[in-house]
Parts: structure tokens; sequence; C-alpha cells
């Protein structure tokens, strides 16, 4: 796994991600997408139960890359098409990952940035950080994170944030649901290793079928509600992993995943 653009750490069952292009503060061009959507798809496979993505140096990230979206206006129409759709494909893998992905956020998530925050499962801000859909004040468009930050968001507060494309406090961002915990600098990774704890301490399956259901659940139609729930929840507490929480529960142990 030798990248230009991330870095990429192990520290037991839980992998860092760093993106590493401080001199642009961590915005995005197609090497670090293709990066990134290449370490989305692996990360699941290495047996890891929880990522934890953060950015190098003094910001997050800035989003797409400015000069990148600039040389656009020299490709074909079908270039700019795939070249958007590599970009998408990157955001939902990240969306999809397998495991819990924890947001490490500091500095600032602008754009795209707030996007890659927006496909985090829970993200941890420090309170100086400054968040913003600050596409259209460029004269583009948040297009291919919309689906995950009105997800998080609401349609309410995205109409407010993609069409003004005003930055907004950390404060802000936790009270409309794209962070989760608003902390000082100086507790962030203290914030962070608690989260990691919480789900380390949490059945591997269980956690992986949560985070499915709750994007199938979303888009279920109303009549198929009850039968998809019972389904889920009638495979898994009689699956080994099911069982073995159970039983630890009333045996007053921990379950074998805990360690
Ligand atoms: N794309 C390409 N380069 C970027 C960038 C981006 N999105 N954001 C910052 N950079 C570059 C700057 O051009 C500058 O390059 P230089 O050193 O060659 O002049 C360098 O990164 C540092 O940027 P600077 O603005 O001086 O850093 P800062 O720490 O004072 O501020 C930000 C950081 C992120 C707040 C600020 O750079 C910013 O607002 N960026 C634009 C973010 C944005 O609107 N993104 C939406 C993209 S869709």
């Amino acid at each position: 796994m030798a990248y230009q653009t991330l870095t990429v750490r192990q520290d037991g069952d839980v992998e860092h991600v760093t993106l590493n292009r401080p001199e642009v503060r961590n915005a995005f061009n197609p090497t670090l997408i293709a990066e990134l959507h290449d370490w989305a798809r692996g990360v699941g496979g290495r047996g890891r139960r929880v990522a934890v993505l953060g950015g190098e140096g003094k910001v997050f990230s800035a989003g797409a890359d400015l000069a990148w979206m600039a040389e656009s206006a020299t490709y074909s129409h079908e270039r700019n098409v795939e070249d958007a759709g590599r970009m998408a494909a990157m955001f939902a893998a990240l969306d999809t990952l397998p495991i819990p992905l924890l947001g490490r956020v500091h500095g600032a998530a602008l754009g795209g940035g707030c996007g890659l925050v927006a496909v985090c499962d829970v993200v941890v801000a420090d309170e100086q950080t400054t968040f913003g859909f600050t596409e259209v004040k460029l004269g583009i468009l948040p297009a291919v994170i919309s689906p995950y930050a009105i997800a998080k968001i609401g349609r309410s507060a995205a109409r407010e944030l993609f069409l003004t494309g005003a930055r907004f406090t950390a404060a802000r961002a936790r009270e409309i649901g794209l962070v989760h915990a608003v902390t000082s600098s100086d507790r962030v990774d203290g914030v962070v290793a608690g989260y990691v704890r919480d789900f380390l301490s949490a059945g591997p399956q269980a956690v992986a079928a949560a985070k499915q259901m709750i994007r199938e659940v979303s888009s279920l139609a109303a009549d198929r509600v009850t039968e998809v729930t019972a389904r889920a929840i009638a495979d898994r507490r009689v699956s080994a992993e099911g069982q073995e929480g159970i039983r630890a529960f009333l045996e007053k142990r921990p379950p074998k995943w805990a360690g």
C-alpha cells in the first residue's frame, strides 16, 4: 500500500487513513481520488474493525482541487463525466465501507471536504473547524456529495447552506447532524479513541449489519418495512455472534470479540 497522497497506519484492529497533500490543504485531485477509492475497496478485506479518516497539516480537507477543476475546461464533455464519475464512485465506496468510518476533523472541511465528513459514520470535530458547502461561491455545485450531505443535514439546512455557500462553525455542524462531537483541539484524539473503544466493544458482524440496515431501511417502501426488518433480526439473533453476545450477557462475562 504505497500511496502518494495518503498515509495509512494500522493500530491493532483500527486503520488510520490520512489525506496527505497538506501543501494544498488536502484538496483532492484524480490521484487522491483513485488512492482513496483503492483504500476503501481494500480495508474491509484486511480484517480491520474500524477506520479513522483524518487530514495532515492545518486542515482536514479543502475539497476538490481547484487547479484540477480549472483544467477541466480543456476536457471533452465525456471526459468530464468520466472524471466526475470516478469521484462519485469514491464517495459511494466510502459511504458503504463495511466497517465504521470515523472522521477526525480539524481546521476546515470545505466543499468536497464536507462531503468526506458526510460519508463518515461518526465525526469528531475540533471546535475551531470551519465547514462550508462553498461550491456555489465558486460558480460550481455540490453535486456528487449531495446525496450524502442531504442524508445527514436534511433538505432544510441544505437549502440554506448549498444555496448560500456560507461557511459555518463546528457548533452549527453538530446542530444540523453533520458532526457528532465537538471538542477542543487537545481533546479530539481522546474523543476519537472513546468512539473506537465503543465500536470495538460491539459485535463486528452486528455493526456491519446495522450500517447496512440504516441504508436499506431509509429507502424501503412502507409495505416492505415489516418483512425486511423482521428477517434482519431473525437472522441476527440466531447467528453465532448474536448467540455469543446474548450468552455473554447472561453469563456476566465479556463477549469473545471484546478481547
Ligand atoms: N484546491 C487547490 N488548492 C487549494 C485549495 C483547493 N480546494 N484550497 C487551498 N489550496 C491551496 C491554495 O491555493 C494555497 O496554494 P499556494 O500556497 O500555492 O498559494 C495553499 O493551498 C494554501 O492555501 P491558503 O488559502 O493560503 O491556506 P489557509 O490555511 O490560509 O486556508 C482554507 C485554508 C482551506 C480555509 C482555504 O485555502 C480555502 O478557503 N480554500 C478553498 C476551499 C473551497 O472553497 N473549496 C471548495 C472546493 S469545491
